[in-house]
C-alpha cells in the first residue's frame, strides 16, 4: 500500500446506532477514513460506485437486499472493493454464501474494536494492492483476478448475442434454453428477447404480456437495481430473469441501439451471462448488441443459403474487428443423413463447429409448443446434450478469454 494512503470504509447497516458505532470507533483510527454509509443492500451498491471505497463492512440482513446478494453485485462491478461480512449469526452456511459472493472476510457482531479494525486493514492492503496491479499491469494483467470456490472473483457479467443472418435456424430455442443451464446460484442469467418486433422469448416460457424493454428504455440513463428488477419477468421453474420484446411490433421503435447497448452494460453489473436473442435482420440494435458482446453464437442448419448466410456474417465480422474466437459458431438441426457435414462447413468457412444440436422435433417442437424450456428435463435427449455440449464450449471460451486478460472487448478500445 502506498504509504499516506487511507483505507476508505462504506458503512453498510440498517440500523443508525450500529452505522454510528463504527463510525466513531473509526474516527480514532488515522489510517482509516469513512467514504460513506448505506442502510440497505441497494443503497450500498449504488454509493459504493460513487465513492468507491477499499473496504465495506456489509450487514446481512436488510430490508431490500441482503448483504449476500449486494456483495455480489459490488464485486461483479468493483471488482477491488474488498468486504467484510458482520452478521448476527455465526452461521457456517452464511458464512459459505458470503465467500462465494466473493466477500473477502466474516466477523460475528458486536465484533470487538481490534478484530474489526485488523480485518479492516487486512482487507484494505488487498484492495490497494488490486488496484495497483491493474493499474501496473494494463495489457496482460488477468481479469478477475483471484478464484475461489469456483467463482471468479471480479470478473463482468459477459454478453452473449445470439444471431442468425438466415432466420428460423433455432437462435431463440437455444438462447432459451442455454440460458436455463448457465444459471444457477453461483452465476444468474438475464435473457434479453432484442428481437423487437417479433421476439417470441416470452412465449418460449409462456409469461407473455408483462413488462418489457419498452419500459426501460425511456430510463436507460437513470437505471438502478430497483427498475431492472421490476421490468424483468422472473421465470420461475429456472431462474431465469427475462427482458421481454414488447409485446406489440409497432413498439419496437421505442427501443434505440443506444438504449440497448446501455441496458445491456448495466445488466451485465448485475448478471453473470447476459444472453441476448436476436431477429435475423441487421438493425442498429442488433449491431449494439453484438458491439457489446463478448460471445456471439451463430447457428446454422445444413442448408445452403444458411451456411452461405453465415459465410457473409463472419466475413462482416472481420470487418467490424471482431476476432474469431469471439464466434461459437455452432450447428443446429443436424441431421446425420444430410451430407453437408459440421466438417465440410467448417473446412469451407475456416470456422471450427464447436457444438452440434441434432434434429429433434420430439422435444424441442414438444417444448415450444408448451411454453417449457426442454432443459433441463431434456437433458438426456439429443436436443439437450446439444445443449449442454454449448454451454460447455460458452464457459470454456469465456475462462480462456479472461485468462488473456481480454475479456471485454470494451475495455480494450
Ligand atoms: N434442434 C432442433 N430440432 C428440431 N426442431 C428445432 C430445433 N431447433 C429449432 N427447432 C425448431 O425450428 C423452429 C425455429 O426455431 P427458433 O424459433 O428457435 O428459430 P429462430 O432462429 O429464433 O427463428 P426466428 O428467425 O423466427 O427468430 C422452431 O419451430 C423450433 O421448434
Ligand atoms: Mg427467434
Amino acid at each position: 500500500m502506498a504509504s499516506g494512503d487511507k483505507i476508505r470504509v462504506l458503512i453498510v447497516d440498517d440500523v443508525t446506532e450500529t452505522r454510528e458505532n463504527i463510525r466513531k470507533l473509526l474516527q480514532f483510527e488515522s489510517d482509516v477514513e469513512v467514504a460513506g454509509m448505506a442502510r440497505t443492500g441497494k443503497e450500498a451498491i449504488q454509493i459504493s460506485l460513487d465513492a468507491n471505497p477499499d473496504v465495506i463492512l456489509m450487514d446481512i440482513n436488510m430490508p431490500d437486499m441482503d448483504g449476500i446478494a449486494a456483495t455480489e453485485a459490488i464485486r461483479s462491478r468493483q471488482p477491488a472493493v474488498q468486504v467484510v461480512i458482520l452478521s448476527v449469526q455465526n452461521d457456517q452456511n452464511y458464512m459459505r454464501r458470503a465467500m462465494l459472493a466473493g466477500a473477502r472476510d466474516f466477523l460475528t457482531k458486536p465484533s470487538v474494536g481490534d478484530e474489526l479494525i485488523s480485518a479492516i486493514r487486512r482487507a484494505g492492503v488487498i484492495a490497494q494492492s488490486e488496484r495497483a496491479k491493474v493499474a501496473a499491469a494494463q495489457p496482460v494483467a488477468p481479469a478477475g483476478g483471484v478464484a475461489s470456490a469456483g467463482f471468479s472473483y471480479g470478473a463482468r457479467g459477459k454478453v452473449i448475442t445470439v444471431y442468425s443472418p438466415k432466420g428460423g435456424v433455432g437462435c431463440t430455442t437455444l438462447a432459451v434454453n442455454l440460458a436455463v443451464v448457465l444459471n444457477n446460484d453461483d452465476t444468474r442469467v438475464a435473457l434479453v428477447d432484442a428481437n423487437l418486433q417479433f421476439g417470441n422469448v416470452a412465449i418460449f416460457v409462456n409469461e407473455q404480456g408483462k413488462n418489457s424493454i419498452a419500459d426501460l428504455a425511456p430510463r436507460v440513463d437513470e437505471l438502478d437495481v430497483e427498475i431492472v428488477e421490476e421490468v424483468m419477468i422472473k421465470h420461475a421453474a429456472s431462474g431465469v430473469h427475462i427482458l421481454a420484446a414488447p409485446s406489440r411490433p409497432e413498439n419496437a421503435e421505442k427501443v434505440t441501439g443506444d438504449q440497448l447497448a446501455k441496458i445491456l452494460e448495466f445488466l451485465r453489473q448485475i448478471y453473470a451471462y447476459v444472453i441476448v436473442d436476436t431477429s435475423s435482420y441487421l438493425t442498429d440494435n442488433t449491431l449494439a448488441a453484438i458491439d457489446e458482446s463478448d460471445l456471439i453464437i451463430l447457428p446454422t442448419t445444413q442448408e445452403i443459403p444458411s451456411v452461405i448466410s453465415s459465410q457473409l456474417f463472419l466475413g462482416l465480422l472481420q470487418t467490424l474487428g471482431t476476432e474469431r474466437e469471439r464466434v461459437l459458431f455452432v450447428m443446429n438441426r443436424f441431421d446425420k443423413r444430410i451430407n453437408i457435414t459440421p466438417e465440410r462447413v467448417a473446412e469451407n468457412l475456416k470456422q471450427e463447429v464447436v457444438a452440434i444440436i441434432p434434429l429433434d422435433e420430439q422435444t424441442v417442437v414438444k417444448a415450444v409448443n408448451q411454453g417449457v424450456p426442454f432443459m433441463p428435463e431434456s437433458r438426456g435427449q439429443p436436443a439437450g446434450r446439444g445443449i449442454l455440449q454449448l454451454a460447455e464450449k460458452v464457459r470454456a471460451r469465456v475462462s480462456a478469454l479472461e485468462a488473456d486478460g481480454e475479456a471485454d472487448r470494451k475495455d480494450r478500445r
